[in-house]
């Protein structure tokens, strides 16, 4: 049975590599709707993106709707990631202006009336970005919660941030939200930049993307080819949300642990780290399942086959 998922996403382009990743698993993955976020960029834009890369999978793919959703984190002031992703968030990707609008209708309603009309543990949520919406629909809605399969998110980091020395820019966007998210009581997985950091699409990698000879190739090639604008080198580009979908589509490439995880919620030097307590030395009961490592080789390997099958 293909699982049902709701995408929650800043696109970016490592957001826009796994939303063309899930449209190219439909056999697996039933994509029932992208709902879009503030985060790399503003929401205006992600909305943007979201319908951009949407555009790029054809008739098939329009049927999924893209509903825009919360335009700031729940208490702070939204940080964007301009300096990873350009100011249009796809690293100045040449690509057609929208066909279409947003579906009418807020993400957090989206979510909740998809949630509403599923059965019990009917719905895989993965959201790729600042968790403000899921954590806006458990507090508005908690009776979603039993619909809920599993959270499988990209955010937190068992070493070093990557937005702080304490946070990866996920959860430090948001932070508040994510300790809504993790203290929800559902299965969570994450995907943290323990895991996603060796998933760098190599130049070689990034190549054969670009050779496929689709429109989905060349968009893929085009975002990961041009200059990031914070000089973040050359040597290739992390994969961090797309681990998302590859955990979906195949949980045999990764390997983790089953841990106690808690965000920082403060505004000092520690905000928006993810307190993962990998030996257990808290004696608390385990919240998520911390991936930390994955064969990023077959990884790739199995991706750009799969993106094979696009437009
Ligand atoms: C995360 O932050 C964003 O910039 C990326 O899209 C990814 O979701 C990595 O820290
Ligand atoms: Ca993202």
């Amino acid at each position: 049975m293909r699982e049902a998922i709701i995408i929650d996403t800043d696109p970016g382009q490592d957001d826009a590599v796994a939303l063309l990743l899930a449209f190219a698993s439909r056999d697996r993955l039933d994509l029932r709707a992208i709902t879009t976020v503030a985060g790399n960029v503003p929401v205006g834009q992600t909305t943007a993106n979201a319908l951009r890369i949407r555009d790029l999978t054809g008739a098939e793919g329009a049927s999924v709707p893209v509903y825009a959703g919360a335009g700031g984190p729940l208490l702070f002031p939204l940080e964007t990631a301009e300096f990873v992703c350009g100011p249009d968030g796809l690293a100045g990707a040449d690509l057609p202006a929208p066909a279409s609008e947003a579906t009418p209708g807020h993400a957090v309603e989206a979510i909740i009336a998809i949630c509403r009309a599923s059965p019990d543990h009917g719905v895989t949520l993965c959201p790729l970005g600042p968790l403000t919406n899921l954590a806006l629909a458990i507090r508005l809605a908690p009776d979603i919660l039993p619909k809920v399969k599993r959270i499988v998110l990209m955010g937190g980091a068992l070493g070093l941030g990557n937005m702080t020395p304490a946070a990866e820019f996920n959860i430090h966007v948001d932070p508040h939200a994510a300790a809504i998210v993790f203290d929800c009581g559902r299965p969570i997985v994450m995907v943290g930049l323990g895991v996603t950091l060796q998933a760098i699409a190599s130049h070689e990698q990034v190549a054969r993307i670009g050779g496929l000879g689709t429109a989905a190739g060349r968009a893929i090639h085009g975002m990961l080819t041009r200059p990031r604008p914070g000089g973040l080198g050359t040597s290739g580009h992390p994969m961090h949300d797309p681990c998302v979908i590859g955990f979906l589509l195949w949980p045999e490439l990764f390997s983790g642990r089953d841990c106690h995880v808690e965000a920082e919620t403060g505004t000092g030097p520690l905000r928006g780290r993810t307190t993962i307590d990998w030996h257990g030395r808290l004696r608390r009961e385990p919240n998520a399942y911390v991936v930390s490592s994955v064969e990023a080789a077959a990884l790739f390997n199995r991706m750009i086959e799969r993106l094979t099958t696009l437009p």
